[in-house]
């Protein structure tokens, strides 16, 4: 069998530095990893960092990766083993809990019939909003897995709930439900 296919989506968090270890720890555990980024996530990291670390190009708009006819955005969905959102953001949280398809993101979400497992890093208030949790708790009850987010320091000044988890974690985690524990 070949490498397990994860979609590391990529959001517009303070914590979207992270998710270059975290395409590292995915490779050297033996996945094949495309980077998805929102236009948001590209504030904070570049897609040339990103596509050094998941050895793959990094698709940012739906024009991206046309290697062949069908759409590259939408190969991927039906290829991937796994779709990892980290860091995920309040904003793309609630466009997957109500079906949007306004970004590349959020088309491969309702294309793909992989398991989704996401990694929320906000504002502890973003976090414990009424509005967050209903979409939190729909998107769990369609069978979303959730990694965090974790209490601490968070970068906007505040403590609570709302850091990202350890990248190591995330990536047992990711790593494990492609079969790779
Ligand atoms: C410095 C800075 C840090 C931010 N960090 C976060 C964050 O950790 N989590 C979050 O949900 N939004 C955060 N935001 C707000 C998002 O970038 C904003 O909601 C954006 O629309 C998200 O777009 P996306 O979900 O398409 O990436 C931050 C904004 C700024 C300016």
């Amino acid at each position: 069998m070949g490498a397990p296919v994860i979609i590391l989506g990529v959001t517009g968090s303070i914590a979207a530095y992270k998710a270059a270890d975290l395409a590292s720890l995915l490779v050297k555990g033996g996945a094949e990893v495309h980077v998805v980024m929102s236009r948001h996530a590209c504030d904070f990291i570049t897609p040339l960092t990103l596509q050094t670390m998941s050895r793959n190009p990094v698709v940012t708009c739906v024009a991206d990766a046309q290697a062949n006819w069908k759409p590259g955005h939408i190969d991927l969905a039906d290829r991937a083993t796994l779709l990892l959102i980290a860091p995920a953001t309040a904003n793309v949280i609630a466009e997957l809990a109500h079906g949007l398809a306004g970004h590349p993101l959020a088309e491969i979400a309702l294309a793909t019939r992989s398991p989704l497992l996401i990694a929320p890093a906000m504002n502890g208030k973003m976090w414990e909003h009424p509005a967050t949790q209903a979409n939190v708790a729909l998107l769990k009850s369609r069978g979303a897995e959730f990694i965090g987010p974790e209490a601490g320091i968070l970068a906007c000044g505040y403590e609570g709930l709302g850091r990202l988890a350890a990248v190591t974690e995330i990536a047992s985690r990711a790593l494990a439900k492609c079969g790779k524990a």
